[in-house]
């Protein structure tokens, strides 16, 4: 299962497993993308918004007639949410929450009878495609950040819950990518910033690696982003200062 797969990472993520021979259903709400892709990577496609809760129970409920065991559930899906707390309209606020939170959550909980049924055949990974943001509180994407952070709390509860279990958490944090949804190399305004942004293939190979290797934590790229992620633990209030005075173009949020 990979959600968020019609465009970006996820889509990527898709390509890059397909060529290993997995299986892939592809999840989003863009029909036509999903449906190219499953046509060339050889896949199947669920529409879905993973936001609403009963979406993904009917979506999961399908699968699962289909498929009963589900080796690899990489939740992707995501939305930015560029500006700061009092910047951002109150409903942005709260999608960016049911989405890149909450989001996984449902999909976890509707998929976990196909996890542990492939857990019960040899193993299952739950991925959840977090970010640098889960660790470093970004102002300029105020509230993308706290969903964010969320999400990499929940991964590593999950984690912690299946331990033993024969499903395997990972966690996949990466710096700036260039996407459809985030074209960081427009939006960022510091130059620094815009020389570290990586492509969608670098994250999809790290996804590949970390339930290959079974990695608990990986940032993608390892420098500068895991440096910055230990400052803000050591010194907050240095690291707010400086990631503060980056942010995005004028008219680009
Ligand atoms: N790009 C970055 O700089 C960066 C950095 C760190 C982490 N991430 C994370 O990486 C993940 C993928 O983002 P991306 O950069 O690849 O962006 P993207 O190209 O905009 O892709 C986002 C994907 O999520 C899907 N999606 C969005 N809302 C959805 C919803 N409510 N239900 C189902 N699918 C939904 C979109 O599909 P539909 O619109 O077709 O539904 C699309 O396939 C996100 O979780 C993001 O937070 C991105």
């Amino acid at each position: 299962m990979v959600t968020g797969a019609s465009s970006g990472i996820g889509e990527a993520t898709a390509r890059a497993l397909a060529a290993q021979g997995w299986l892939c259903v592809l999840v989003a709400r863009r029909e036509e993308r999903l449906r190219a892709l499953a046509g060339e990577i050889g896949g199947e496609v669920e529409l879905c918004d993973v936001a609403e809760r009963p979406d993904v129970e009917a979506t999961a409920a399908r699968v699962l007639e289909r498929h009963p065991a589900i080796h690899l559930l990489v939740n992707n899906a995501g939305m930015p949410a560029r500006g700061t707390f009092l910047q951002v309209d109150p409903d942005l606020v709260e999608r960016v929450m049911h989405v890149n939170y909450l989001g996984g959550v449902w999909c976890a909980r509707a998929f976990m009878p196909g996890l542990e049924a492939a857990a019960r055949q040899g193993g299952a990974h739950v991925v959840n495609l977090v970010s640098v943001a889960g660790t470093v509180s970004f102002a300029p994407a105020g509230a993308y950040a706290a969903s964010k952070h969320a999400q990499l709390a929940f991964s590593r509860s999950l984690a912690a819950a299946l331990r033993g279990s024969g499903i395997n958490v990972h966690a996949v944090l990466p710096g700036f990518v260039e996407t459809e949804g985030f074209p960081q190399k427009n939006v960022l305004a510091s130059r620094l910033l815009r020389a570290f942004v990586i492509e969608p293939d670098d994250v999809a190979r790290a996804i590949v690696r970390a339930v290959a290797r079974n990695r608990g934590e990986t940032v993608v790229p390892w420098f500068p982003y895991r440096l910055i992620g230990i400052a803000q633990a050591l010194v907050p209030g240095i690291v707010a200062r400086f990631v503060g005075m980056s942010g995005y173009r004028k008219g680009s949020i």
